[in-house]
């Protein structure tokens, strides 16, 4: 009995171990086989063991010597890419490589050339779907989908995303940062000139953003706490601040609480969520539960509304537009392909998810970095100022002030918190696993093998001295300024940098915005090496919202007001009173310090951001010409 015990164990123990050697090797020559440079690993980074046990791991490999493990580590840890930027890339003295371990392998690049040549050619590289398989949970979706269903979903999806509808966001992004300046503003100092202390940004600006996609998504108008419900009945029960008949939360309430635990709502199951004796389980299947019942009413109230024939639509409305997509009877649509009600519910989710806290995170973190840089808050005013004056932002028309908006310090901003930042750290590919691909990498062609997964480092491409504009910190002493946060890096001379390999692009129109928003005298990235949004085929569809609705919110804040960062730690509103400019400067420069380490201690959960853990930048919004503190 004992013996065949033993017998089966060793067995299995043989087995695991024979496996695990010839798996090791079967990658190492793979990975060797492509002549590019390689690493092994006796473990992948990206496998399940790995990720649910690394925390035990790392703190007992910091034990060895520090130079065995230092740089070779870098990329067993979570957010390395953000974290360490180029760091890992150079010690493998690479921009490409791949990583092997025993169960997997990776291409990681960092290469702007590699980086165009897998998005262009989507065929070649489709999108790893199989880790977007938690997206389908209301079913499949133009994420979640490739080959011929994406391109289905793709071309219903894309056709909201144009520039009439560009505009409505423009004004929707406009509504929702007065509402949000508002609210701020309903708790003032004694003497009027700023806000108390507001303790962090993040809460406000998701709800800047869902708010926004309430309106684009669902033509749905929703509140911030003071403000008035509007006239119109189906507004006012969607943005109501207390729950309809029938439901146990609002239709905000219930889509910020889905969103805020979407991992869990993503992972478990509604039925076992339920019951978890946890109150964020049981909140997150609640939020779940009143969310699905309120697309399926939008969903009903919206055919009804194509059957009637009534487009009384004012305004973008991507749920309404997928309905109209479907159920809309006419000659030339009859053989056109259809989504299923779920599919709608599901479409009309993931662009929720995809744009609320990708744009949200935007906003938060430029706020923040014009509160660390007033001297880039001055010159963003002074474009504010030129552009409007004084007028109503509601006065403000999208056909004559986007362009420059773009083109102005707004748009600098916005792009410089994207370099940096960027919400997606990692672009997921994979080579197609029909068959082996070819690429050209430095003049040679390089064959990499079917099925091979492919991660695209957004924040290593960004901090790359061979691409970037840059010069010797002036703040940090260090040789390049890439880890800062510096517009005016967007102003300086394009560099020539040699050439990118030619791609054909294929010249079928997957939708979105395809204009150019660059004005001749800024600077252009090499392509392939600025990839907030992808690019290609799969890039993001609510790229052009996203940017004018940051550009349009960062217009309304700063025509008034100004963001200081809160000292509150370190003085009292009476010390700061009494101080010299001097003090004050000393005093800023604490606050400014403290505010830089917590940015570079964002984690990413599905996107970059602080994602609790503590973490938090107190500020204060102070009316223009009431600044406490104005240097550097
Ligand atoms: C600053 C804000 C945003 C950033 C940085 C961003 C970034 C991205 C990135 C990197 C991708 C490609 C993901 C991948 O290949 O795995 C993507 C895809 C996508 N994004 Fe965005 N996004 C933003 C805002 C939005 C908004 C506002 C919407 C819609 C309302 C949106 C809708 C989508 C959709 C539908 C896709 C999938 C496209 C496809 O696969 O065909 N995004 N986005
Ligand atoms: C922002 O980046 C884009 C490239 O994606 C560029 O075309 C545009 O000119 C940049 N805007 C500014 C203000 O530099």
């Amino acid at each position: 009995m004992v013996s065949t015990i033993l017998l089966a164990v060793g067995l299995v123990a043989g087995w695991a171990a024979y496996s695990y050697v010839s798996g090791l090797r079967r990658n190492v020559l793979a990975a060797r086989k492509t002549g590019l440079p390689y690493v092994v690993y006796a473990v992948h980074p990206h496998s399940f063991p790995w990720q649910l046990t690394f925390w035990i791991w790392l703190p007992l490999i910091k034990l060895l010597p520090k130079a065995w493990w230092e740089k070779p580590m870098i990329v067993l840890q979570p957010d390395w890419a953000y974290n360490t930027k180029l760091e890992y890339f150079d010690w493998v003295g690479s921009e490409t490589f791949i990583l092997a371990g025993p169960d997997d392998m990776t291409l990681f690049t960092a290469n702007p050339d590699i980086v165009t040549q897998i998005s262009l050619r989507r065929e070649a590289f489709p999108k790893d779907i199989a880790r977007y398989a938690v997206l389908t949970m209301f079913g499949q979706n133009v994420v979640s989908t490739e080959g011929a269903v994406w391109r289905m979903h793709r071309k219903i999806t894309s056709s909201s995303f144009n520039e009439k509808n560009a505009a409505h966001a423009f004004v929707e992004a406009i509504g929702q940062a007065t509402g949000m300046l508002q609210y701020f503003w309903s708790g003032t100092t004694e003497d009027k000139t700023s806000t108390k202390t507001i303790k962090s940004l993040e809460h406000d600006t998701m709800m800047w953003a869902l708010y926004i996609i309430g309106r684009v998504g669902f033509g749905l108008r929703l509140l911030w706490p003071g403000q008035k419900a509007p006239d119109d009945p189906k507004l006012a029960k969607y943005g109501a601040l207390d729950p309809p008949p029938g439901y146990t939360m609002t239709f905000a309430e219930s889509l910020g609480g889905l969103l805020n635990r979407i991992i869990a709502v993503l992972l478990i199951p509604n039925v076992i969520l339920k019951h978890l004796p946890f109150r964020f389980a049981r909140e997150a299947a609640t939020a779940k539960e009143n969310y699905y019942k309120y697309m399926k009413e939008f969903l009903h109230d919206k055919i009804e509304q194509v059957r009637r024939g009534d487009r009384e639509q004012e305004g973008m409305d991507i749920m309404g537009q997928l309905v109209r997509s479907t159920y809309e009877e006419k000659e030339d649509k009859l053989n056109a392909p259809k989504l299923t009600d779920d599919e709608i519910i599901s479409n009309a989710f993931i662009m929720t998810l995809a744009g609320h806290e990708t744009t949200a995170s935007m906003l938060h973190f430029t706020l923040i970095e014009l509160a660390n840089s007033p001297a880039s808050q001055r010159r963003l005013q002074q474009d504010v100022d030129t552009l409007f004056g004084k007028s109503d932002p509601f006065t403000w028309e999208y056909e004559k002030c986007v362009s420059p908006l773009l083109a102005s310090h707004l748009g600098a901003c916005i792009n410089e918190t994207m370099r940096k930042m960027p919400p997606v750290t990692a672009i997921p590919k994979i080579v197609s696993p029909m068959s082996d691909q070819t690429i050209i990498y430095e003049g040679r062609r390089v064959v990499l093998p079917a099925g091979l997964s492919i991660n695209i480092v957004a924040p290593a491409l960004h901090s790359n001295p061979r691409w970037w504009p840059t010069k010797p910190s002036e703040r940090t002493g260090r040789p390049t300024d890439l880890d800062e946060w510096i517009p005016d890096r967007w102003y300086r001379a394009t560099t020539k940098v040699s050439g990118s390999s030619d791609v054909t692009e294929d010249d079928e129109d997957y939708g979105g915005f395809q204009g150019s928003d660059t004005s001749a005298s800024l600077y252009r990235p090499v392509r392939g090496s600025f990839v907030p949004f992808s690019d290609g085929p799969r890039s993001c569809l609510g790229r052009r919202i996203a940017v004018v609705e940051l550009v349009a919110a960062l217009g309304v804040v700063f025509q008034k007001f100004s963001i200081e960062l809160a000292v509150d730690e370190w003085a009292t509103d009476e010390e700061v009173e009494g101080m010299s400019a001097e003090e004050r400067r000393a005093l800023y420069a604490k606050a400014q310090e403290k505010s830089r380490a917590t940015l570079g201690k964002v984690s990413s959960i599905l996107t970059l951001k602080f994602n609790g853990n503590g973490l938090f930048v107190p500020v204060r919004l102070v009316k223009r010409g009431s600044e406490r503190f104005v240097g550097d």
